[in-house]
C-alpha cells in the first residue's frame, strides 16, 4: 500500500506509517484545534516531495496564508511560482461561484495537473451551501467520488457538531471519508491548562492506534506526543 506522510511524525507512527494514498480523510475539531495547520502541514510534506498540491481556502485569503505558513518557517512561495502549489480563495459569501468552482474547477484541475495532494479547510462552508440534507449528501458524495477517480489523497477540515465533539457539524463527512482525526481540548479538573489531544477515530485498511495522543502548536508547526499517554 502507498503511505502519505501527514508532515506531523507523531501522527504517522499512530498510522503505522501514514495515509494510503487516495483516501480522504476528516479532520474534526472545535475553533482553534488546529485543523487548518495539520491541512498546512500536510500539503507542505507534499510540496518538499514534489507533488503537486491544491489546498482550498473557505476562510482565508492566499495572502494569509501564504503569512501563516512563513511563520511556520514554511515558505510557499517558490512553490505558487512554480505551480506546484495552487492556493485557491472561495468566498463563502458567493454561494453560486463557489459550488461552481468545487465542482467543476477543481475536478479540472486533477485532470491537468495531476494533483496528488488536496486540502478543503474547511468544508463545512461548502455543506452549509444546500439546505435539504439528501442534496447535500449528494453533493459531498460526488465530490469525493471525483476525488477518488483521480488518486488524490485530501484533507477536508470540519468543525465539529455543537452536541458532541465526535461529530462533525452536518454528520455525514465522517461516513463519506475513508479516514476521520479527531482533534480536542481537554480541560484537566485542576484548572491549570488545555491540553490538546489527537486520536484516530478511523482509517480504512489500517491498523491503527487507538490512542489518545496530546499535541501542541509549535513555531515549527504541530508536535503530537506519540510517546506520552493522557490519563483523564
Ligand atoms: N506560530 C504559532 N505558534 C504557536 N502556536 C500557534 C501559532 N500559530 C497559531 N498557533 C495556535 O494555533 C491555533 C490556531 O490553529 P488553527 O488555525 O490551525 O486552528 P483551526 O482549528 O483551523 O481554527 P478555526 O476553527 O478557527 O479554523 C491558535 O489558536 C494558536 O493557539
Ligand atoms: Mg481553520
Amino acid at each position: 500500500m502507498d503511505l502519505m506522510n501527514t508532515g506531523v511524525d507523531g501522527l504517522d507512527e499512530m498510522l503505522e506509517g501514514g495515509i494510503p494514498a487516495g483516501h480522504i480523510t476528516a479532520f474534526l475539531g472545535s475553533p482553534g484545534t488546529g485543523k487548518s495547520t495539520f491541512a498546512l502541514q500536510f500539503i507542505y510534506a507534499g510540496l518538499k516531495k514534489g507533488e503537486n498540491c491544491i489546498y482550498l481556502s473557505l476562510e482565508e485569503s492566499e495572502e494569509n496564508i501564504v503569512k501563516t505558513a512563513s511563520m511556520f518557517g514554511w515558505d510557499l512561495k517558490p512553490y505558487i511560482t512554480n505551480q506546484k502549489l495552487v492556493l485557491i480563495r472561495l468566498s463563502a459569501m458567493n454561494i453560486k461561484v463557489t459550488v461552481g468552482r468545487v465542482e467543476n474547477d477543481l475536478p479540472k484541475l486533477f485532470r491537468s495537473s495531476g494533483v496528488k495532494r488536496l486540502a478543503i479547510d474547511p468544508i463545512t462552508l461548502f455543506e452549509m451551501m444546500y439546505d435539504a440534507e439528501s442534496e447535500r449528501r449528494e453533493r459531498l458524495f460526488d465530490l469525493a467520488e471525483k476525488m477518488r477517480e483521480y488518486g488524490v489523497t485530501a484533507y477536508m477540515t470540519s468543525e465539529t457538531n455543537n452536541n458532541n465533539s465526535f461529530s462533525s457539524k452536518y454528520g455525514l463527512l465522517e461516513y463519506i471519508a475513508d479516514g476521520v482525526i479527531t482533534l480536542r481540548q481537554i480541560r484537566p479538573s485542576d484548572l491549570r491548562a488545555v491540553t490538546t489531544v489527537v486520536e484516530v477515530s478511523k482509517m480504512r485498511r489500517v491498523d491503527h492506534s487507538r490512542d489518545i495522543k496530546p499535541y501542541v502548536i509549535t513555531k515549527n508547526g504541530i508536535v503530537v506526543h506519540s510517546e506520552a499517554e493522557i490519563f483523564s
